[in-house]
This record gives C-alpha cells, sequence and structure tokens, in this order.
C-alpha cells in the first residue's frame, strides 16, 4: 500500500446540468479515493469537465453566447457538485485549461512526429450529436440509425487519421494476460469479443476548423482541432505530466519534477457507455507515446427512474442537488452505493430512497449511535466505563469484512457488511434491555458493560464507514467526545474508547421523516 494510488472520473461533457448518472459516478470515485486513504494509501483523486466538441459549441450557441462563456458560467454549477457531494478531490480539471492545451499538443506533436498518423478522405454518414462517424453496420434493419445518434448528416471531408491495427495484437495480449484490467469481467469479455471478431478501423482524430472552431488546434496543422475524445482521454495525463510525474512528463518530454510522487498510471472510473474509449483506444494511445496503459479501468451500470430511462426531454430525471439539500449529502452518499454495486445498471425510486432512509439511516445507524449515548448521558453521566468486550468479536468481523470489500472496492458489500454490525448492535440494546439494569443496582456492573460496548462499536462504525458518510462518520465521532476524523481503518481495533473519558452531546444524525404523502391533498382535513 505504500505506492500512490491515482483515481479518476471520467470527465462531464458542459452541455447541460448534473444528473444522478454523474453524481454517482463521483460518489462511488470519491468512496474508493478515501477508502484507500484510510486504508493507509496515498491517494490522488482527480475529476473534471470535457468541455471542447461540437455538443458544448452547439449548447453555446443555443444560449446566444460564446463557447468560452458558456463554458464559464456553467462550470460553476459543475464545481459546486464536487463541493455539494463532499467530494476530496485533489484537483478538477477543465479542458479548455491551458495545462491541458500544453500536454494534448505534446501527444500530438510526439505521435505525429512517430508518422503515427496519415491524411485520408472521409466520406460517408456522420452524428454531430455523438461526434462519431458511421456505417452502414451502425444502421437498424428499417435502414434508419439509431436516434440515440440524432440527426445523421453525410460528409466528404479531408482529415487526419490514426491507424490503431498495429496495436491491435498487442491490446488483446495485454487485456488477456491483466485479467483485473476492465472490471467486471463481463465488460472485459466484451471488449475481448470486440478485439478479436472486428479489425479496428483508423481513427480520425481531426475535425476541419471550417466546421468545427471548438477544440484545441494540431500542433503540426493549423486548419484542424483535435476530435473531442483524444483532447478528453488526454485530461487523465494532462495533471500529472503538468506537476511533473515523471512517468507522464518524461515520455512527452516535458518537464519532470522529482520531489512530485509517482502518479500515472490511474485507475478509471467510467459508466458502461465509454467503454470502447477507455479499453481501446485510450491504451493504443499511451502505448504509441510511451505512457504506460491505465493500471485499471472501472466500468459501472447506468441509473434509470422508475424502470425509465433519465431523461431531460421526459422529466424522467432525479436532481442529485435538490435531493443533497432535501435529505442531507450523506443520505445521498449512503442510497446510491448501498443501492447499486458497481457494474449492474440501477434502478431510482423516491420510495426506494426513502425506504432505506428510514431503515438503515434513521432507524438503524442513527437510532444506534443516539440511543447509546443518551443511556450513556442518562445512567452514567456521560462518563464511559472500564472496557468491556461483549461486542469487540462481532465488530472484528464486520472490521475485517468492510477493509476487504474496500481493499477490492466492494463498496456494497463494505455497506452489507458494516449494517451486520449496526443491526447486532441494535439487537443487543433489545436483548440486553438497559434501561431495565438502570433501575436495578445490581445490575451496575454489567450496565457498564454494556454501555461502553455500545459506544465502542459506535466508534467503529465511524471510522468503517467515513468513506462514504464522511460528514456523519465525523458528527458520530464529535459526540463520542473523540478529536481528530475517523479516518483511519487501522484504528478499528476494540477497545479505542477510554474508560473515564467524557462524551459529547447526542444530536439525531438522521432525523426520522414522516412517509411522503400520496397526494397533495392527503393533510387536509374533511
Ligand atoms: O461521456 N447512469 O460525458 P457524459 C450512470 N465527456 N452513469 C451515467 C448515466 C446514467 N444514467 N449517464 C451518464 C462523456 N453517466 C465524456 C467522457 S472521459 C475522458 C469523457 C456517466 O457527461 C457516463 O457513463 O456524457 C460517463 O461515465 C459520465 O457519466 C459522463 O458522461
Ligand atoms: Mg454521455
Amino acid at each position: 500500500m505504500s505506492e500512490p494510488f491515482y483515481i479518476t472520473t471520467a470527465i462531464d461533457y458542459l452541455n447541460g446540468q448534473p444528473h444522478l448518472g454523474h453524481a454517482y459516478e463521483k460518489v462511488v470515485t470519491d468512496v474508493i479515493a478515501r477508502s484507500r486513504r484510510s486504508l493507509g494509501q496515498q491517494v490522488f483523486f482527480l475529476t473534471g469537465l470535457d468541455e471542447h466538441g461540437q455538443k458544448v459549441q452547439q449548447a453555446a450557441v443555443a444560449e446566444g453566447k460564446s463557447p468560452q462563456d458558456y463554458c464559464d458560467a456553467l462550470a460553476v454549477a459543475w464545481k459546486g457538485l464536487a463541493t455539494k457531494l463532499n467530494l476530496s478531490n485533489d484537483d478538477f480539471i477543465r479542458t479548455t485549461e491551458p495545462r491541458h492545451k500544453q500536454v494534448v499538443q505534446a501527444v500530438l506533436a510526439k505521435l505525429h512526429a512517430q508518422g503515427e498518423f496519415r491524411v485520408g478522405t472521409y466520406e460517408g454518414w456522420y452524428s454531430p450529436k455523438e461526434e462519431t462517424f458511421l456505417t452502414a453496420k451502425d444502421r437498424l434493419p428499417d435502414g434508419n440509425f439509431p436516434s440515440s445518434y440524432g440527426e445523421v448528416i453525410t460528409l466528404l471531408e479531408s482529415n487526419y487519421f490514426f491507424p490503431l491495427k498495429p496495436y491491435q495484437a498487442w491490446l488483446i495480449d495485454h487485456i488477456e494476460s491483466n485479467p483485473d484490467f476492465i472490471r467486471p469481467a463481463y465488460r472485459r469479455n466484451e471488449v475481448l469479443g470486440f478485439l478479436r471478431s472486428e479489425t479496428l478501423e483508423d481513427l480520425c482524430i481531426s475535425r476541419p476548423k471550417a466546421r468545427l472552431a471548438w477544440g484545441i488546434p494540431l500542433p503540426f496543422d493549423p486548419e484542424y482541432v483535435t476530435y473531442v475524445w483524444f483532447d478528453a482521454l488526454t485530461n487523465y495525463v494532462t495533471v500529472p505530466a503538468s506537476m511533473g510525474d515523471a512517468g507522464a512528463a518524461g515520455p512527452l518530454g516535458l518537464p519532470v519534477r522529482p520531489e512530485v510522487p509517482p502518479l500515472w498510471p490511474a485507475v478509471h472510473v467510467i459508466g458502461k457507455d465509454i467503454l470502447k474509449f477507455h479499453t481501446v483506444y485510450w491504451p493504443i494511445m499511451l502505448k504509441a507515446a510511451g505512457l504506460a496503459v491505465p493500471r485499471q479501468v472501472l466500468v459501472h451500470g447506468w441509473w434509470q427512474k422508475d424502470g425509465q430511462k433519465l431523461s431531460k426531454t421526459t422529466g424522467n430525471v432525479v436532481d442529485p442537488v435538490a435531493v443533497v439539500d432535501d435529505w442531507g449529502v450523506d443520505a445521498f452518499r449512503y442510497y446510491v452505493t448501498r443501492e447499486l454495486d458497481l457494474g449492474p445498471d440501477g434502478n431510482w425510486t423516491d420510495a426506494g430512497f426513502a425506504a432505506r432512509y428510514q431503515a438503515e439511516l434513521a432507524n438503524g445507524l442513527g437510532n444506534l449511535v443516539n440511543r447509546s449515548l443518551k443511556m450513556l448521558k442518562s445512567y452514567r453521566a456521560g462518563k464511559v466505563p472500564a472496557r468491556s468486550d461483549a461486542l469487540a468479536a462481532d465488530a472484528t468481523k464486520a472490521a475485517e469484512a468492510v477493509k476487504a470489500a474496500y481493499a477490492a472496492f466492494e463498496l456494497q458489500g463494505a455497506l452489507i457488511a458494516a449494517w451486520e454490525l449496526v443491526n447486532r448492535a441494535n439487537k443487543y440494546v433489545e436483548e440486553t434491555a438497559p434501561f431495565k439494569m438502570a433501575k436495578d443496582p445490581t445490575q451496575a456492573g454489567r450496565l457498564d458493560e454494556v454501555l461502553y460496548s455500545l459506544v465502542e462499536a459506535c466508534r467503529i462504525l465511524a471510522v468503517l464507514l467515513w468513506p462514504v458518510i464522511p460528514e456523519t462518520a465525523g458528527k458520530i465521532y464529535t459526540q463520542l467526545g473523540l478529536a481528530g476524523a475517523p479516518d483511519r481503518l487501522e484504528s478499528t481495533s476494540w477497545g479505542g474508547m477510554v474508560a473515564g473519558s467524557e462524551v459529547g452531546e447526542p444530536q439525531p444524525l438522521f432525523p426520522r421523516r414522516e412517509p411522503a404523502a400520496k397526494d397533495g391533498n392527503a393533510c387536509k382535513t374533511a
């Protein structure tokens, strides 16, 4: 665990407002980043925005703004989302920044000098919406292109192409000999299946400025800008390269600063729709440029709401900011991490969200912490009794399982394991009935044991849950009268609460909420 751990999210297109899918990806990446830090590893976490290309240019035009003004205004909302979600990112990249232009041009110049590109003419179908060239294979049986491509036009233009075929055998071998490179395994198989059955076509890496001006100019031909995906993928190298990380800056001929920790290569967290870009184009770009390929690509599924695609047009959306404002950031972070494992698709329902909030957060964790502290306050004036090991075995078992799950990026599994302890401790309260013991002086020693066991279980839970619900974990620590942050997973050994120390004030962590009324009139009296 001594090597630095560099992790990234996809960078979002700046052509609208953030939705549940964007927020989900950021939260799970943050949970991984925080859990690695808590496990003792040095972490660098990068997220950011994809600001060039046709989609963004079109969105700017629709608002009557210059692309840069449009991006600068909207970037504020997206940076605000990162704060709202309590992300622990170390940097935030915007692809319109000078540092990014410099690195993209360095990659392009190097590949051009090596003779990797050829000039060719493209004649055929093109989707401006997806910025992609289409072939007959992309057509539906009825002859039309899928509606996701938007309006499909025909184009005839000259461009720069990057032949990928020379790297195909190498890439297949790399994926075969590194079983963990793409996760989950069914995504890996999907990529391998594609690579084994189809010959890679030359990737068009330019767009004529006359058609699309909003991009990074090719360093060797000012009549062209860089294809937005070539530009966007490079963001992952931009940050370490401009910091002077040897593994990123060195091969590109940029200044190396020996004091910078070795960051590149990264672990990428992405959605299933951009798998090919990250596991075919990107590794080949890196290989050709003499850079190491990504350490790993973790591919998550897509969220729907009420069984339907998220869509602005139909209004089937979940606004993550509104949910956070209404329920709190940790309720949102908890729900998305607990509900959806990294890989499959998920379905958001407001009822499902409210149900988990009530059962698992309010009545589960929140109730445990609140009643444990309240009992300690009223029966022992808030003073921690002598150590008892009644729940030690349960806590140790949960802690080992949670740590192993974090280490394997099984975030849902980590929460399931932690809730074994939440439920066990709540059951222990029911079984031992401390409120009865408090009335019987002969039970004083037994009550001390119960009270110690409960607050110690709460302390351990704060540490175990900090990566997912850092704000709440911090509150638990404060209420327990502990200083510092619960951000060291090594501190989950039983016995951390010190006898004689005093706890703070109990405050509800997740206030219980009335079930939502079925319709607006439900509360009206007849
Ligand atoms: O693709 N559920 O940007 P983007 C879960 N700029 N995840 C979702 C989702 C959903 N319903 N909808 C989108 C781009 N995402 C490029 C990336 S990276 C060098 C360039 C995820 O704004 C999606 O899978 O369309 C992707 O990982 C991320 O949100 C950004 O999508
Ligand atoms: Mg997209």
